[in-house]
């Protein structure tokens, strides 16, 4: 219960000493449970406020409320009271204001009850739970979109049967080039702007290392490890050397797929392809295979989708469609039967068995499933773009 002056119906001194006594007592302890600044406004408002404050009630109540006789004596007690609640007050305050003020006490030869005072404050301060305050939000890290999108790749062709393959990121020009069907001084090794480890003339060609191009190397690597049937998906990172802009980095994702069995035909790659496009992009989506080239697949084939921003239309809101260039598709990913020259690099009988193969950028699919501008902002780090994705 808080303290409130008392009305006082006897003006005897041994009266006024009890009422003095417990309105000392009143405002030590309310000293003492000052913690904070809001506790001490609270704490001088209760005394010293103009209109109800405990010092004014002191004048209403004792001093006016005194017979004539007793107006002395009662006058020169208010004062004395008057005076040491503002010493608390001011005491309280100073206790509030400073951190290490009890530090600064010791320093000023304070009493052991007073130190005790101060001690006792300085827990409760430390000790005080304002059960009001919302809690404290940990927000936990989010799955980047590119590692996102994979996943949800990989979760695709999982539900299909395949397993997954990882191999090195280093390479060797075998791996990377040579059992891929491209020959040595072959023109299509153009088309992937290798980055090579200097110095390594002495070695011969295919010992050289680089950074691979594609994750292709691994399904190599697969072939040599496993007998048909075989179905993989190789996820990983790639190089190349690409100058940056808003859809080329020199390091990107690639998942690459491959299929071998007795009696595989390109009739399932396309059904494969078709619904792995459905899975990630949705039921209404078409596919479109179009002719290409690779070295390690023949026939060849680059996969187009139909627009998801226009429906395949190739016009939007009126004006022709920015993400299709107005065609209508988009061209998402490259694939192909396997080359039975490759077959010959990893041991299998290319008169019994037949396969396929596919290969598709993560960012790119990435890109267009959440209409991110540029290819830099998965790489930069920048937590605001990467705090959408959780
Ligand atoms: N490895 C090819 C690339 O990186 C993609 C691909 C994989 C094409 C498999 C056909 C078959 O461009």
């Amino acid at each position: 219960m808080a303290y409130t002056v008392p009305k006082l119906a006897d003006f005897s001194p041994p009266a006024l000493d009890s009422a003095v006594r417990e309105l000392l007592s009143a405002i030590e302890q309310e000293s003492a449970a000052v913690c904070s600044e809001n506790d001490w406004k609270a704490f001088r408002d209760r005394w010293m406020a103009r209109k109800n404050g405990n010092l004014t009630q002191l004048n209403d109540l004792w001093l006016k409320g005194a017979p004539k006789e007793a107006k002395r004596e009662v006058g020169q007690r208010v004062n004395e009271l008057k005076t040491k609640v503002e010493t608390a007050v001011a005491d309280a305050k100073r206790w509030v204001l400073a951190p290490g003020v009890q530090a600064t006490y010791a320093g000023i030869d304070v009493s052991a009850v007073e130190f005790e005072k101060y001690a006792r404050r300085a827990k409760l301060a430390m000790e005080r739970l304002d059960i009001t305050l919302p809690g404290i939000r940990r927000p936990i890290g989010a799955e980047h979109p590119v590692i996102k999108t994979m996943n949800e790749m990989i979760g695709v062709f999982r539900n299909l049967g395949y397993s997954v393959e990882e191999g090195p990121e280093i390479e060797t020009d075998f791996y990377n080039f040579e059992a891929l069907n491209f020959p040595p001084n072959h023109p299509a090794r153009d088309t992937q702007d290798t980055l090579f480890i200097a110095g390594q003339e002495s070695k011969p060609l295919r010992d050289r290392l680089l950074l691979r191009t594609h994750t292709s190397p691994v399904q190599i690597r697969a072939m040599q490890k496993m007998k048909p049937p075989v179905r993989v998906v190789c996820p990983g990172k790639v190089h190349r050397n690409d100058a940056l802009d808003a859809t080329h980095s020199p390091i990107f994702h690639q998942i690459e797929g491959l299929a071998v069995d007795t009696n595989i035909t390109f009739c399932d790659l396309k059904g494969t392809l078709d619904h792995a496009v459905k899975a990630m992009f949705g039921s209404s989506v078409k596919t479109r295979f179009y002719p290409s080239f690779f070295p390690f697949t023949e026939p060849s084939a680059d996969v187009q989708i139909s627009c998801i921003f226009c429906d395949g239309k190739g016009m939007r809101d009126g004006a022709p469609c920015r993400n299709c260039k107005a065609s209508g598709w988009i061209e998402l990913l490259g694939c192909g039967m396997v080359d039975p020259n490759v077959y010959g690099f990893v041991d299998y009988d290319a008169t019994k068995v037949s396969g396929f193969a596919f290969g598709m950028g993560v960012e790119r699919i990435a890109i267009l499933k959440y209409g991110v501008d540029d290819i830099q902002l998965f790489f930069q780090g920048d937590v605001r773009f990467l705090e959408q994705f959780g």
